[in-house]
């Protein structure tokens, strides 16, 4: 008779075991991981799965509660001192009586979603650098003169199997109270990143201790942002976020560049600057998620280029002039406290790596959770900011590059032009019989046509337009025939709609009348057609470097990319012709790409190997950049056709 078969979800490995295997030592040989940390004492309650009932045909297995073994008196114990939910059981103290297909539950779940179009929800398989593991320690020996510290790493060895455990040396002084207050009983927290060679013991606690907490956080120019994790459930407990307070240095990257040029002190400003806010961040996501600074024990970090550098307090001078030199690509372990981190003092500091020195640990972490490397179709990942990160790719081959694409997509360098906030105009539409405007604002639910409009926008009023809707604007101007191919707004038609009108040496488009009167100029056109001609020409010399015409996927990562409509960036030639259906806004992907990394380590060697065979393109070095470039100036472009544009 064959042994009965466990598979487990969500991961679906599976393996055949004898009756009376313990559900977690199944999942421990299959390299499933389950969470525990008494180590099968049935006391910690973090080993909890699910066992699905039914006739998995797929699989060839028939599971049914049958098969597994009923509680017993230990589990028995602890539902009634600390509550099971119902359907769930304790993997150490369950054991295997028959085929089973086993739910390990994962509570993490991500919505990528920025603003309001929701974009992936996902799953992540946890597998996190940090273990918590209780043991009980021999009491000391008159007879065996072995110090406190060695019977500690002994028992873990025993218990845990760990071997040759560093220790944190700050624990050091600490340890014997520890053990003494705990009566000999203890939580290790080790901290076990296949990065750093061996593991080490990072945090100690007496007795029982049964939550451990890690934050992932994307530094951005504007904004920074960050999820608290319980290393143990997966659950977010808090995300929030903050704005960059470097912006008092410079609101673009190079003026923060420039400032460290120019000021002796500018680079150590900026560093504590960012380093303030992300500790000011971490409490405000304590005392949301109702968690404690000393219980984060694992951090990661993405972060643009000059970001990251500034964030680790690297001189980012050699980014702003070429070569553009990192410091360093690879990804960065780091004790938290060595950089300022207000943390547990044994927590660790992990950076995503950069892939060149204008496409960060931003696009690493967006590169991690969009995976063009574990796509068979040949997905285009762009995350559209001042600078214009481009990841093309599928399994065989990746290549990234960045292009210069200005502020313009950001609503500055745009007459009436904003940021993304309430009062500011998100959607327009000209009707291209009259050429009458009509649009509407962040945060209210009706057309600027409608009735009572005035009355829903309040007292914020209409305040600008924002990025995507100078996108909508635009291609809106082109497709009711204001503008030409060539970008030009038509003054002859002025004599049909008072919306056009002379403004100086060109032709003006009146969106609004009234406070603030808001206009596109000529030259607000032209700014958005220098913008996506360069994003243009970098996806398109990509293209031209993996050999193909056409894309089968695109993902706009950023919040720009969840404001704008697909169509009308295909409409202005943004992105290269692509099945409608396959563009999709994915949101803050780079914070989930860190999210990944810290609660599952494998992920961070995936992303350091995928990062390690990405080609690095530098546009400004391909001799005809600007011939692409030029030809991308046109509405859509004149570079290549576009045959899912219904116009
Ligand atoms: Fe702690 Fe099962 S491992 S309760």
């Amino acid at each position: 008779i064959t042994d009965p078969l466990v598979l487990f979800m969500p991961s679906g490995k599976r393996g055949r075991f004898p009756i009376g295997t313990p559900i977690l030592d199944a999942a421990r040989q299959l390299g499933v991981y389950v969470e525990s940390v008494c180590g099968g004492r049935a006391t910690c309650g973090r080993c909890q799965i699910e066992v699905q009932e039914g006739n998995f045909a797929k699989h060839k297995i028939v599971s049914s509660l049958e098969h597994i073994s009923p509680k017993g008196p230990k589990e028995e114990r602890y539902e009634r001192v600390r509550g099971l939910p119902e359907g769930r059981r304790l993997s150490c103290s369950a054991t295997v009586q028959g085929d089973l297909v086993v739910d390990v539950p994962q509570d993490t779940v991500i919505n990528a979603q920025v603003v309001r179009k929701a974009a992936s929800d996902r799953v992540i398989e946890r597998n996190p650098a940090i273990q918590l593991c209780y043991v009980e320690v021999e009491e000391p020996d008159m007879h065996k003169p072995l110090g406190d510290l060695d019977r500690l790493r002994l028992a873990l060895e025993k218990e845990w199997g760990w071997k040759n455990l560093l220790i944190a040396p700050h624990l050091v002084p600490q340890l014997q109270g520890i053990l003494r207050k705990g009566n000999w009983a203890v939580t290790a927290a080790i901290h076990r990143d296949a990065g750093a060679s061996r593991p080490f013991i990072v945090a100690l606690w007496p007795g029982l201790k049964n939550e451990a907490y890690g934050i992932a956080c994307d530094i951005g120019s504007t904004t920074i942002a960050m999820h608290l994790v319980s290393l143990l459930s997966g659950r977010v407990a808090a995300s929030s976020g903050t704005s960059n307070p470097q912006i008092r240095f410079g609101e673009d990257l190079m003026s923060r560049v420039s400032y460290v040029m120019m000021n002796p002190d500018g680079r150590e400003a900026m560093t504590k600057a960012v380093r303030e806010a992300v500790n000011g961040l971490i409490g405000k996501v304590c005392e949301e998620g109702n968690a404690n600074r000393d219980d984060i024990l694992d951090c990661v970090f993405v972060a643009n280029p000059i970001m990251h550098h500034l964030f680790l307090g690297i001189d980012p001078t050699e980014l702003g002039q070429a070569p553009f030199a990192l410091a360093v690509s690879s990804a960065l372990q780091y004790w938290a406290h060595d950089i300022d981190i207000e943390v547990n003092r044994g927590a660790r500091l992990y950076t995503l790596p950069c892939i060149a020195g204008h496409v960060g640990a931003d696009a690493a972490g967006a590169t991690l959770s969009e995976g063009p490397y574990r796509q068979d179709k040949m997905m285009l990942l762009v995350d559209v900011g001042t600078n214009a990160e481009i990841v093309l790719g599928n399994r065989n081959r990746v290549v990234a590059a960045s292009s210069p694409t200005g502020p313009a997509f950001e609503g500055a360098e745009i007459s009436g032009g904003q940021r993304a906030a309430p009062g500011a105009i998100e959607r327009v539409r000209i009707d291209p019989e009259t050429l009458e405007p009509k649009f509407r604002v962040i945060g209210v639910d009706k057309w600027s046509d409608e009735p009572d409009f005035e009355e829903a926008v309040g007292a914020v009023g209409v305040t600008g337009i924002c990025g995507s809707a100078i996108i909508e604007v635009v291609a809106e101007m082109y497709l009711s025939g204001i503008i030409s191919e060539d970008g030009v707004i038509d003054g002859e038609l002025s004599a049909r709609s008072p919306r056009i009108f002379q403004d100086g040496r060109t032709y003006s488009y009146l969106l609004r009348d009234g406070e603030p009167r808001l206009v596109i100029t000529q030259r607000d056109v032209r700014a958005i057609q220098l913008a996506k001609a360069a994003l243009y020409a970098g996806v398109k010399l990509l293209m031209e470097k993996q050999g193909v015409d056409h894309v089968d996927m695109i993902r706009f990562a950023g919040a720009f990319g969840s404001f704008i409509d697909p169509k009308y960036a295909m409409v202005l030639g943004l992105i290269p012709d692509c099945d409608l259906a396959e563009v999709k806004a994915v949101g803050n992907a780079s914070g989930t790409g860190a999210m990944m990394a810290l609660l599952n380590r494998d992920h961070r060697r995936e992303i350091e190997d995928a990062v390690h065979r990405i080609e690095k393109i530098e546009t400004a070095l391909e001799p005809h950049f600007q011939q692409i470039f030029i030809d991308a100036m046109a509405l859509p472009n004149k570079v290549d056709p576009f045959p899912n544009l219904a116009l």
